[in-house]
This record gives C-alpha cells, structure tokens and sequence, in this order.
C-alpha cells in the first residue's frame, strides 16, 4: 500500500511548456488552451443556460456522497443510468467535468467496476454539438451525427468522448447531469486507483457544485495509513445545506484569493510555513499569483494525492527539517525517490508544520499528515516540489474536515475524526 502512494506522489510530469506545473499525478487541468481561445464567454453562456434550467434541478439542493479510502485515492461511489448502474470516481477540486469511462472505449484503464453502458439506459441523451453544454469543453467538435465531442488535460493524462446527460443518483439526491461519457483516456498507471471516472468540484459551469447551484460543498478525508481507518474507511462529500463543520474543535476561516476567472482553481492565501517554533524565511511572493495573473499561487487541490511547493518554500522547508531532525536523518530506501527519511523508531521527533493562510488561520499538519511510513524501517516526508503553482493535496490534509463556503467565498477548516462525519 505504501508502495503504490509513493509511487503515485512521486510522479512528475514533463509538461513545462505548460501554464500550470505537474508534480505529482494530481487531476488538475492544463490550462494551455484557455486564454487564446476565450474559453469563459463559452463558461458565462452555460451558466446562463444553467440558470434557466434551475427548477429541473431543484431538488437537487442537498448531496450526500459517499467516499472511501483505496489505496491512493478518494473515491466516490454513486449510481448513473435507469436503471441504475455503479460506478466511483474521484473527487476533483482541480477540475470540473463529470466523466466516466464508457463500454464504448477504444482505450481504457482498469476499473472495479462494469463500465457504464449507455445502450443498457433509459435516461441517456447525446448533447449536440452546437449546445452550450458542449461549447464550455476547452476542446469540443462535432461528430459526424452532430453530437458533442470532447477532451480535457489533466496532468496525469488526457480523456476524450462524448457529451451527454444522464441521471445521477447519490446516496439521498438524484438529477439529471452533463458529463463526459469516456471512449479514450490515456493517464499514468494508477492514477485513477480503479475507479471509473472523475467527479469535478471545480469553479466552471460543468462541475457537481455549479450544476447543482449550490453555494457551498465539504469533504474530509480519512487517514491513509496508520489506523483502524486505512482502506476501505469512509466518510462523506456533502453538497449543498448538508454541507456544514460543527461544534468541537475550533474553526477557521480564509478567503479565497481571486484567480483567473477561466481557471476551475481555488486559490488560497497560504502566507507562511512553521515547522516546529519556526517560521521559514520565504518571501511571501513566493505563494502569490505572478502578475500575469495566470502562474504561481498556491491551490487546494483534492485531486493531487500530495503537497507540491514552489521551490523557494520547499528549500528552506527541507533545510529547517534537516537542521531539527540532525542526527536522526537517515539515506532514503535506494530505490525510493523520497527526499528526507528518518528511522521508524525516531518519527516522534519529527515536528508538526504550520501552513499560515492570510488573516489568521493556522492550519496545523501533524506529522502523519507530512510523513510516511515506507517500510518497517524508513519513515519519509511527503511533500514535492513545484517550479510553478503550490499545490496543497490529499495526504496534507487527512483529518482535517474542509468548507468550501462559495458564497462567502470563503474557506474554513477544522480538525475532525473524517470517519465520523
Ligand atoms: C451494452 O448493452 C447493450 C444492450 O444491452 C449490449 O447489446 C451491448 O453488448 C453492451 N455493450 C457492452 C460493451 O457490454
Ligand atoms: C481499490 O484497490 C484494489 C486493489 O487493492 C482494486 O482491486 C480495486 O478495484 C480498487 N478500486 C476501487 C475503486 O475500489
Ligand atoms: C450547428 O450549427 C451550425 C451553424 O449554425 C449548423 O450548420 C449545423 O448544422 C449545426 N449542427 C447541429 C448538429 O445542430
Ligand atoms: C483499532 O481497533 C481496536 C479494536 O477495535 C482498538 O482497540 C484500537 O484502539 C483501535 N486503534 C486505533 C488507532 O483506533
Ligand atoms: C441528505 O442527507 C443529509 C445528511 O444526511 C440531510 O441533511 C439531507 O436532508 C438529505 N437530503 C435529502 C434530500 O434527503
Ligand atoms: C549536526 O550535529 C552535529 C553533532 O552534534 C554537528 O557537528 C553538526 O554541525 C550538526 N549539523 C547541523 C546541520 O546542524
């Protein structure tokens, strides 16, 4: 189990012709079509279709989904077709499409489960090419029988196939959606952990969240390793009013920092990092969107199973580590990529890290949520490296139940036992 995690956070991507950097086989899209193509008056258009088409969805206000821990991702299990058919996606804030693979792949990755048979369901319609629904794809075209074609990038690979509606059914709420039905999907082994798709959560049109209208979504992820809660441990995304921390330990609040408005990003305004007692010396400018508007800054990320920083935060990081840990570093596993380790037996020295967003809110890391156990013997820090944007991912944030208040634009968090919620 450990294996595959690593093997997964270490993965990067050769993409450096590209807008937003790729370190780990996080689902985030590539933006390097956007800004030519003036993707978001395609995105404003959907969202006044969207608007009109409200009342069709309007018992679709409060979501609950389950997810489970696999063994390198999240993943959330809901039904699509009538009659229903199984299918499990991971949850992606780095995105927006729904998609899922399609019995009419030409090439495909593994699932769990059957893929979804359109020809088995009565509630399956093809989207026409001309609609808005197919023009908010950055790469969209016309079949010859006039239907929609579509691709996303995401960096771990590419997904192309048709745009259609279907009806979805989660654990208590069911409606009609667009989605990807998936023919080709080329990613990095594994990334996909078996399940049969994506569900997106990002900011554009063809998210869950903005085909629902709702205002806000939260999650909380279980931890990977180390409890009674490892694989197959659940808890829940939950969209719209059932979205909601409660009492117990304190919350705490950020605003998102406003990004591209094309960009399906949530942007947040990490600030500074502790390791220990210490602050790091990094220049704040180190974690703000560069003046084009369109690089760096730092996004939250459920798509991307670990925490990839910008060179400039990840250096002085990894050198207070190596100077409180002296004396209890070991050599990485030789054929591990992992950067600092230190003996099993010595992970209690390890101390927990502070992410400190503007405003305030002090998101404190413990060291399970930095560290892992690779084997008996070796115990390594989960983090990465960026040269473009941070991204703040999954393992980061295990035990930690996250608020995505949208019309508050907010953020907020607070500790929580995932498996209870
Ligand atoms: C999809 O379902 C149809 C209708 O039941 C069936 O004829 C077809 O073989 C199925 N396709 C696959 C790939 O299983
Ligand atoms: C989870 O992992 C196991 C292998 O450990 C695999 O067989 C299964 O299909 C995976 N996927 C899901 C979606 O649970
Ligand atoms: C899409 O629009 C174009 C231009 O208006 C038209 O020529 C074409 O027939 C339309 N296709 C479909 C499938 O409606
Ligand atoms: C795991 O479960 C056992 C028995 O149910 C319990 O005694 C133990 O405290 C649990 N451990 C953790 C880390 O939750
Ligand atoms: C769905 O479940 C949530 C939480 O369990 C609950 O608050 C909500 O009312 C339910 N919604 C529907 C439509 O049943
Ligand atoms: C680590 O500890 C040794 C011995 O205590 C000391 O000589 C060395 O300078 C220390 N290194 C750092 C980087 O603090």
């Amino acid at each position: 189990m450990e294996i595959s995690l690593v093997l997964i956070v270490l993965v990067l991507c050769s993409t450096a012709a590209t807008l937003v950097t790729c370190s780990s086989a996080g689902f985030h899209m590539e933006l390097t079509h956007v800004d030519s193509k003036g993707g978001y008056t395609a995105a404003e258009r959907v969202q006044r279709a969207m608007a009109s088409s409200r009342q069709r969805l309007a018992s679709f206000v409060d979501v609950t989904v389950p997810v489970h821990w696999n063994t390198s991702q999240y993943i959330a299990e809901y039904m699509i077709g009538t009659p229903p058919q199984r299918a499990e996606a991971l949850i992606d804030t780095g995105s927006d499409l729904i998609w899922t693979q399609c019995s009419t792949c030409k090439q495909c990755v593994k699932q769990g489960q059957p893929l979804y048979n359109a020809s088995k369901s009565e509630t399956f319609h093809a989207v026409s090419c001309n609609d808005t629904l197919c023009l908010a794809n950055q790469e969209h075209s016309c079949r010859r029988d006039g239907s929609c074609n579509f691709g996303a990038l995401y960096g771990a690979g590419d997904a192309s196939g048709t745009i259609d509606t279907e009806v979805f059914a989660f654990q208590n709420g069911s409606a009609r959606l667009t989605f990807g039905c998936v023919e080709s999907l080329m990613i990095y082994p594994g990334s996909l952990d078996e399940a049969s798709g994506l569900i997106g959560l990002g900011r554009g049109p063809l998210s869950l969240v903005s085909q629902a209208s709702a205002s806000k979504f939260s999650y909380c992820h279980t931890p990977y390793l180390r409890s009674n809660a490892t694989a197959g441990a659940s808890s829940h995304l939950f969209v719209g009013a059932s979205a909601s921390l409660s009492g117990g330990s304190p919350v705490m609040s950020m605003s998102f920092v406003q990004g591209p408005k094309e960009y399906p990003f949530y942007y947040v305004p990490l600030v500074g990092i502790s390791v220990g007692q210490t602050r790091l010396s990094i220049p704040p400018t180190v974690f703000a969107l560069k003046e084009d508007g369109t690089s760096g800054g730092v996004i939250i990320d459920s798509g991307s199973p670990t925490t990839a920083l910008a060179e400039k935060a990840y250096a002085p990081l990894r050198e207070e580590l190596r100077r409180q840990l002296n004396g209890s570093l070991v050599p990485p596993p030789a054929d591990s990529e992992m950067d600092l380790c230190v003996a099993v037996a010595q992970e209690k020295k390890v101390p927990s890290m502070v992410l400190h967003f503007s405003g305030g809110a002090d998101m404190v890391l413990p060291p399970e949520n930095y560290w892992v156990p690779l084997d008996s013997s070796t115990s390594c820090m989960v983090m990465d490296t960026s040269n473009d944007m941070s991204i703040i991912g999954n393992f980061q944030l295990q035990n930690i139940h996250l608020l995505y208040d949208l019309a508050k634009d907010e953020l907020s968090f607070q500790t929580a036992d995932c498996s209870k919620l």
